[in-house]
């Protein structure tokens, strides 16, 4: 799976975009058997944000899109592809890309949506870059977009603390110029196992199984998760996919100048960077008030990092997700 091509694209502009809703772990503690305490030294996350009621996903798409563009210097209609990673679209047709590219009036691009859960940011990375390096196309706006709190069982402890809403977007180009090195991507790297869908999955919505009068009460169109197992799982797997990624850049764990992981579980992240021996001051972390965001976190986190200036010139950034499927990717970009 391994696809080291021709370094011949770069990250023009990063944008992001988070609902102005908080709701933090007190407020949970009124809803569900949890605590503060329970849910901060589980997971890291201190408060997440939620959708306004009729804020759609692709609202939150095109506030970090247009940022986005803006960063990069780059006109909607200039944009040739439009790429949507999602688990919560709009509607399960049309893609929720093509109602961004609506309201971006991005006339000439193609919009479509990548399904590949937390991991989808950094499949449509790796598309994109296929697709450029292949001479098909020049400019490409990825999105990583989700409004979870529209899937979310907000009875169930195990799940409902963990997610947010959010989106962050970012606009790839071609740049042939050797000498210009600024943001290139060196590597991406993505795999699979479908033989765990069940340890994540949204069991009921779909063909499989469709919502019914009968059934809607058992909440079957929500977030379920074995967590335990997707935990264990993750590490291995993200660990690995690293590895993968640093091999194809040509280079090793002590190059990486800053980690920009999946943000999920603080401990999930803390397991992996160890196992690499890459100090966890080297991370970058949003988790605490984000929350998951699934496809949205690293595209939230990358600007961040950004706009922060935690990410600067020449540095080599690693980006690594993981998610249903199981799914997993990474990337190196020299910054
Ligand atoms: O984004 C896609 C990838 N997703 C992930 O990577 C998530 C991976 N999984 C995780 O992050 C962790 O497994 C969780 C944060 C979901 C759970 O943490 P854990 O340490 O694996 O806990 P657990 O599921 O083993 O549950 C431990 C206990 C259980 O009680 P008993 O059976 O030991 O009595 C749960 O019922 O914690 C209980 N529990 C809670 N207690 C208070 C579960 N959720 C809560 C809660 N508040 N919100």
């Amino acid at each position: 799976m391994i696809e080291n091509g021709k370094c011949s694209v770069a990250i023009a502009g990063t944008g992001s975009y988070t609902p102005s809703r908080v709701l933090t772990n007190a407020e949970l503690e009124s809803l569900v058997d949890t605590s503060d305490e329970w849910i901060t030294t589980r997971t890291g996350i201190k408060e997440r944000r939620i959708a306004a009621p009729g804020e759609t996903t692709s609202d939150m798409a095109v506030r970090a899109a247009e940022a986005a563009l803006e960063n990069a210097r780059v006109k909607p209609e200039e944009l040739d592809i439009i790429m949507v990673a999602t688990v919560s679209p709009d509607t399960f047709f049309p893609a929720t890309a093509c109602y961004v590219q609506s309201r971006l009036g991005a006339k000439r691009a193609t919009a479509f949506d990548v399904s590949a859960a937390c991991s989808g940011f950094l499949f449509a990375l790796q598309i994109s870059r296929n697709f450029i390096n292949a001479g098909h196309c020049e400019k490409v706006l990825i999105i990583g977009a989700e409004k979870l709190s529209s899937m979310t069982n907000w009875e169930d402890r195990n799940t409902c603390v963990l997610f947010g809403d959010g989106a962050g977007a970012a606009v790839l180009i071609s740049n042939q110029d050797e000498a210009d090195r600024a943001r290139r991507v060196l590597s991406t790297v993505m795999g699979s196992d479908g033989d765990q869908t069940d340890i994540l999955v949204v069991p009921g919505g779909g063909s499989k199984c469709p919502i019914t009068p009968m059934n809607v009460d058992q909440r079957l169109n929500t977030i379920s998760m074995v967590g335990r197992d997707v935990y264990k799982y993750a590490v291995n797997a993200m660990k690995n996919a690293c590895e993968e990624a640093l091999a194809a850049a040509g280079r090793t764990a002590a190059d990486v100048s800053m980690v920009i992981p999946h943000q999920a579980n603080i401990r999930i992240i803390e397991a992996i960077v160890e196992r690499l021996h890459i100090p966890m001051e080297k991370t970058f972390i949003n988790l605490t008030k984000y929350g998951n965001t699934s496809a949205a976190a690293i595209a939230i986190a990358l600007d961040e990092a950004n706009r922060t200036g935690a990410i600067k010139r020449g540095d080599i950034v690693l980006l690594v997700a993981f998610g249903a499927g199981l799914t997993w990717a990474a990337s190196v970009v020299e910054w």
